[in-house]
């Protein structure tokens, strides 16, 4: 990245956006980074505290769907990249409510694209690494797996929920902007994430805290959905790299290596909880209940990454053993920002989806 760029990073005070602002911030001085994230229930302005005094560093409470204020931060900043996180993001959400993934997730995109195109020269791909549009998409856009075989960028779009359907339509808008107008968006595909600052709706953090407390943990149908989990810090690294060194029309998958079914994952948590609590053997097992299945549930993701760890030479550092034991051990030493995450806040959050769409 050049020094004296300016970086406009959308949803960054979500889980994945927080954890890339908190490595990059401290980390390129001379860079300016601009926050613009709406405050949903599931961004917190308390994940940036750590760098909020930093002088490359700016937040704006806003809307990505909200043109004549993108307009106005690309006048004001002079953007030179856009690290596009900002997205409704829960599947079990997008199944209760699906217009706002279609709001935020598509129309957001799209006026968030036309804002860089809008202000970017005609041949900014051409611009050497100038000007860059990093949109960061999901591997769920594939859609289901059997029991063998792995996704990779050539692998058809099925997406199979209204989040992944939402995901994917953002994805067809951001590679037509490239081809189209020759906007330089380079694409991402990732795997499930976890780590610190991830609300606890997810299922490894919905683990740690229920076992905390002692309530029951909801495992979906058999548990024997299987999925690919990367650590958070590892997608950061992967996606400074892509900010830094992709080529403009250039899409990455982004794994962990890491596949394990849902119970298996469980209970693991359920033991590492334990542990650290110095519980009895099997006290958080027992909390495990299986519930009705997720309609639609995807049954196995899988990632084949090694067109970005040939051609970006990016891994991932942290297995599971290592990541999760990395995740309890912060959950448990920040109960107070579970607690602050999961106040009444967010309860009222349908209705307000509902009213204001
Ligand atoms: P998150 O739900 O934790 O955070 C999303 C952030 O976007 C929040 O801070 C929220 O306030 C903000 N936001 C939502 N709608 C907005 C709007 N209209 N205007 C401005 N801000 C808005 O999500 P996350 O898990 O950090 O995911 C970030 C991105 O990465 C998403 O695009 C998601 O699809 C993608 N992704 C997530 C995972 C994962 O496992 N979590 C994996 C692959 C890709
Ligand atoms: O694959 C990437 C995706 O991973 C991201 O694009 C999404 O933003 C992110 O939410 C995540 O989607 P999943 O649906 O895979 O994640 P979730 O944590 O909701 O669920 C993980 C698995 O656990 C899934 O098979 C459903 C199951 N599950 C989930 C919850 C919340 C349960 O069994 N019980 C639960 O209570």
């Amino acid at each position: 990245m050049q020094t004296e760029t300016s970086v406009l990073v959308t949803g960054g005070a979500g889980f994945i956006g927080a954890n890339f602002l908190l490595r990059m911030v401290p980390k390129h001085p001379d860079t300016r980074f601009v926050c613009l994230d709406r405050l949903t229930y599931a961004g917190n302005a308390m994940n940036l505290r750590a760098i909020e005094d930093a002088a490359n560093f700016h937040f704006v409470q806003g809307d990505i769907c909200d043109t004549a204020l993108l307009g106005g931060l690309f006048e004001e900043h002079g953007f030179t990249s856009v690290v596009h996180f900002a997205a409704e993001s829960h599947v079990d959400r997008s199944i209760e409510a699906p217009l706002a993934f279609a709001r935020s997730n598509v129309e957001g995109t799209v006026a968030l694209l036309e804002a860089a195109r809008q202000a970017w020269p005609e041949d900014a791909a051409g611009a050497g690494d100038r000007y860059r549009f990093v949109h960061i998409s999901t591997d769920e856009v594939f859609g289901s797996l059997g029991d063998s075989g792995q996704f990779d960028e050539a692998t058809p779009y099925d997406p199979r929920s209204p989040y992944s359907a939402s995901k994917a339509a953002a994805d067809h808008f951001a590679r037509a902007y490239f081809h189209t107008y020759g906007l330089p968006v380079v694409l991402t595909n990732g795997s499930n994430n976890y780590g610190p600052f991830q609300f606890p709706e997810k299922l490894v953090p919905l683990v740690i805290s229920n076992a905390l407390d002692g309530r029951a943990i909801p495992v979906y149908g058999t548990g024997e959905n299987v999925r690919d989990w990367l650590y958070v810090k590892d997608h950061c690294a992967a996606l400074e790299a892509v900010l830094r060194r992709a080529p403009p029309g250039e899409t990455y998958l982004v794994g962990g290596d890491s596949e394990a079914r849902n119970i298996d994952l469980v209970e693991r948590l359920c033991d590492l909880v334990d542990a650290v609590e110095d519980r009895p053997e099997g006290y958080s097992r027992d909390l495990i209940t299986f519930v009705e299945d997720r309609p639609g549930h995807d049954h196995r993701y899988a990632i084949d990454f090694s067109k970005l760890e040939a051609e970006l030479d990016w891994q991932p550092e942290h297995d599971l053993t290592d990541g999760l034991r990395a995740t309890v051990d912060w959950y448990l030493r920040h109960p107070d920002w579970l607690e602050a995450v999961r106040d009444d806040s967010y309860r009222d959050y349908y209705a307000r989806q509902y009213s204001e769409a």
